[in-house]
């Protein structure tokens, strides 16, 4: 069993050295501006010398209007890849692979919401904010597709092994994916072939752009129930709270 996980496994051009894969996890150690920080760096360097065969980093932003917090990591700019460089000099100097998570929030990021910035399939608001987001249009939705492929490419250019598209969790393609937050009437609601087809745009965007033998994961979530009751159970929380404030 332990030399099935610790031997090494190619997926497609990428060599694992070892099947021990870190899963993503939001820091909050980048910088306000998105770029990364040396901070970034020291904790990926940390996370590399435990030996994974593949780090998949943290929510990475594929554009502005997609960042769930400010100190998200941003690819919507080239100016983000000398930053990513570094990032990935520095778990390839281990021996370890890494991918970045290609994420949009939609409708879920406070501060978007605050500034009336905050974009999802349709204007129902956040579970956890409570706040309303814009309908995206057609455009926005063609918009927001490119911008996953541009994205993905910046990861490919800044020495990324593979991308990972963020497809769980209540973030944007989530919201499309699922009934309870997408009531377009349009092609990208009603059917489940209408409120994949985003998905399925941005995973064909992102092979075109990154070419057929670079390895793309897509992550979502097996059942919804988890973040419902989440949500509800922060909302008593939060009732709670106020009850004792007086
Ligand atoms: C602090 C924290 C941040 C996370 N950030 C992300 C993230 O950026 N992207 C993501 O897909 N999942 C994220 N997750 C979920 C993890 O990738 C993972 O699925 C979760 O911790 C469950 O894994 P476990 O069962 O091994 O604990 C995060 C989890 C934690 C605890």
């Amino acid at each position: 069993m332990l030399d099935y996980l610790l031997s090494p496994i190619r997926i497609k051009k990428m060599e694992l050295p070892n099947r021990v894969v870190m899963p993503p996890m939001v820091t909050n150690l980048g910088n306000k501006d998105g770029t990364v920080s040396d901070a970034t760096i020291a904790y990926i360097k940390r996370r590399a010398k435990g030996g994974p065969g593949l780090i998949i980093t943290e929510v990475t932003a594929v554009h502005p209007n997609g960042s769930a917090i400010d100190t998200e990591l941003g690819a919507f700019d080239d100016r983000f890849i000398p930053g990513l460089k570094r990032l990935t000099d520095a778990v390839h100097a281990t021996g370890a692979k890494i991918a970045m998570q290609l994420h949009h929030t939609g409708r879920e990021s406070f501060f978007l919401l605050q500034e009336g910035k905050a974009i999802a399939p349709s204007a129902i608001p956040s579970l956890v904010f409570g706040m309303t987001p814009k309908e995206m249009t057609i455009e926005d939705i063609k918009k927001i597709v490119t911008a996953f492929g541009r994205a993905a490419l910046r990861a490919k250019e800044a020495g990324f092994d593979a991308v990972e598209i963020h497809g769980a969790h209540g973030y944007l393609l989530c919201q499309f994916l699922s009934a309870l937050s997408n009531h377009r009437k349009d092609e990208y609601g009603g059917s489940i072939k209408n409120r994949a087809r985003f998905t399925i745009e941005v995973l064909h965007e992102v092979r075109t752009q990154v070419g057929g033998n670079f390895p793309i994961l897509l992550r979502i979530s097996a059942e919804e129930g988890g973040v419902q009751m989440t949500c509800n159970y922060l909302k008593k929380l939060d009732s709670g709270f106020r009850r004792n404030d007086g």
